[in-house]
Parts: structure tokens; sequence; C-alpha cells
């Protein structure tokens, strides 16, 4: 293995990326860098904030007075730790909307490369392998079939109390996949070089066990 070195995994909503990536990052005792939750991070400012989601002045001038960044496995927006704020359904569905737009992207792509630049990490997202980290040593694209996934966020969103019934689950999961992946700017989907695992019926155990094969075999 170099000394440095960059996993990319991507992968659909609810693949079980971020559980995954930092199991990963703990193992390896490397950094993790969450870029869905900067997009979150994003939509949830926008919201906050007003600003339509559009490209127009009042974007660039909000993206250019933005600062997020990663501290002791908390996102930092604008000085504030915002990790539980960016989890509500409502905030994934903003996340989703404002990553279509070009000027949100190249800002968090920049800031995205610049962290991998630095030391060895693990980033996970939609276009790491294929957009923000096309060299990457390793890349990973986790998929788990639509229904699973949402069976998973549910269960999820149950434990912390937030009331979507499963339905309404796998409507948002279907409404995002769809989004990802037919949106016209680095679109969801898997690198030519990138190994799929379909963690379909396999316990987080079994994936991160799958995932370091992987990088410890290359
Ligand atoms: O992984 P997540 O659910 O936290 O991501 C939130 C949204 O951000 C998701 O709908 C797609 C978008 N996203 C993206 O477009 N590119 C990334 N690299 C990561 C996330």
């Amino acid at each position: 293995m170099k000394d440095i070195f960059r996993i990319a995994i991507d992968g659909p909503s609810g693949a079980g990326k971020s559980t995954i990536a930092k199991a990963v990052a703990k193992a390896l005792d490397i950094d993790y860098i969450d870029t869905g939750a900067m997009y979150r991070a994003i939509g949830y400012k926008m919201d906050k904030g007003g600003v339509p989601f559009e490209v127009c002045d009042a974007l660039d001038a909000m993206l250019e007075a933005t600062d997020i960044d990663f501290t002791g496995g908390d996102i930092i927006l604008d000085g504030e730790v915002v990790n539980s704020l960016i989890r509500t359904p409502e905030v994934s569905m903003l996340a989703s909307q404002c990553s279509a737009l070009a000027p949100v992207r190249a800002k968090l792509v920049e800031i995205q490369r610049a962290m991998g630049q630095k030391k060895s990490i693990i980033m996970d997202g939609r276009d790491i392998g294929t957009n923000v980290l096309t060299d990457a040593e390793y890349k990973i694209f986790l998929t788990a079939s639509a229904e699973e996934r949402a069976n998973r966020r549910f269960k999820e969103l149950q434990e912390k109390g937030e009331h979507q019934t499963y339905e309404e689950v796998l409507e948002d999961i279907k409404q995002r996949d769809h989004n990802d992946m037919t949106r016209e700017l680095n679109p969801l989907r898997k690198a030519e070089d990138a190994i799929e695992v379909d963690t379909t019926g396999m316990s987080i155990e079994e994936v991160v066990n799958a995932v370091l094969d992987i990088v410890k075999s290359r």
C-alpha cells in the first residue's frame, strides 16, 4: 500500500456508504469525508436563508460566504456544528435539489479535491470515483435494492422518532435515485474502474470486511 491513498465510495442513497466508510476509516486509521453532508449543509443553509434553488446572484453570494469543514467527525457550517440539523427528510430532499446546481457542485468539489490531496482519506458520495477523485487508488460502488435501502432508512428514522411511513421512505429513495442518476451534472454512476459491492442481505461487518479485502488485496 502506498503512503497516501484515497478510497472513493459511491452509490445510491441508503446503500450504507457512510456507515461502511466510517468503519473502514477507523480500521485503517484514516479520515472520513462525507460529501453528502456537505450538500446537505448547503441545502439547509439555502432553505434557512431563503436563497432560491436556481443559479442566481444570491446563490453565488451565499456560496462565497460559506465555510464547510469536518472536525473530529462533526460537520461545521460557518462555525456551527450542524450534524443533526442536516439529517431530516426535508434536508435530504433539499440536498438532492441543490446538488443539481453547477455553482454548488463547483464550490464543494473544489473543497473535496483539496481534502483529498493532503492525507489518506475515504470519501463517499455520488461522483467521487467519476469526478472528484478520478485518480483514487481504490474505487468502490456500493449498492442494494431500493426496498432494502428503504427498510434500513425507515428503521433509522423510527429510532430517531421521525414519523414517515415505509411507503413514504421508499418513495423518497426512488425520487432521490431518479434525481441523482438523471441530473445533467456529474450524475450518479459507477466508474468504469470501480468494484461493485451489492450489500443486499449483507451485514455491516460483512460489507466492511469486503471493502477492507479489496483495499488490502491491491
Ligand atoms: O449521501 P447523502 O444522502 O447524504 O447525500 C445527500 C444528497 O447530496 C444526495 O441526494 C445526492 C447529493 N450528493 C451529490 O450529488 N454528490 C455527492 N458527492 C454527494 C451527495
